[in-house]
């Protein structure tokens, strides 16, 4: 069985002494045989967290990176750079970023081409809202979502990370059940069997209001390889129970 990873992400939290806090919590628990477990800062943050996790086997992720190469595009943070800094994964396509900031299934999949080209694993999320799956379109949207990441990176897909994170479970304390989280990461994992030999060895992670509590039974299931934490992640305590069910 390949190891879990369990990666938090940060959103727009923190402070450096809260960071460090935070991550000194986190180091100073952090099982010996842990999964692989990763964090994802705010970019103004990239160069603090990277200091911190040199060499202590916690990665660096970013939440976002730009569809674009380099140039004049402000406000914008291109893979190149996150590389500067240590960065290992990105998340794209976060439900946040889809809804706030209009991003559409080719942006997603051109931001998670970006990250590739750079040696860096993007972690595609994907995930259906509630009056989707009210409506039974559940399995389409997922479907539609990863589609477009795997049109656009072909055989590289099997270098990429997928989060399910149904939008109605994101920061409300509403978490699909094991049985519901399973259903859709098996649809997931036939889609990226038929566009890949190496599906087998891609982590789906489940996201949406995963916490110390929940946590072992979400991760007890066949096609969950680890989890994409928000608030649990904030707290250290909360945030190494999780890592300690995903290092069973
Ligand atoms: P949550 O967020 O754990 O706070 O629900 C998860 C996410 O949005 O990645």
């Amino acid at each position: 069985m390949k190891k879990k990873l369990i990666a938090g992400n940060w959103k727009m939290n923190g402070n450096l002494a809260a960071n460090q806090a935070l991550l000194e919590g986190v180091l100073s628990g952090l099982p010996e045989s842990a999964c692989h477990v990763a964090v994802c800062v705010p970019s103004a943050y990239l160069a603090q967290v990277q200091g911190m996790l040199a060499g202590k086997g916690i990665d660096l992720g970013s939440q976002d990176v730009s569809a674009h190469e380099q140039g004049a595009y402000t406000g914008e943070v291109s893979a190149a750079m996150l590389k500067d800094f240590g960065v290992r994964y990105a998340i794209v396509g976060h439900s946040e970023r889809r809804q706030y900031h209009g991003e559409t299934d080719a942006l997603v999949a051109t931001k998670a081409q970006r990250a590739l080209s750079a040696g860096i694993t993007p972690i595609v999320c994907v995930g259906e809202t509630l009056a989707q799956r009210e409506a039974g379109q559940t399995e389409d949207v997922v479907k539609r979502q990863l589609a477009a990441v795997i049109h656009t990176n072909g055989h590289c897909i099997s270098e990429i990370v997928v989060a399910y994170e149904p939008v109605w479970a994101i920061g409300t304390g509403k978490t699909a059940s094991p049985e519901q989280a399973q259903a859709v990461h098996a649809v997931l994992r036939a889609q990226l069997k038929a566009a890949s030999d190496h599906a087998e060895r891609i982590h789906i992670l489940y996201g949406g209001s995963m916490n110390a509590a929940n946590a072992a039974e979400l991760l007890a299931q066949t096609d969950i390889d680890g989890g994409l934490i928000g608030g649990a992640a904030l707290k250290s305590a909360d945030f190494l129970t999780i890592i300690g069910a995903a290092s069973r």
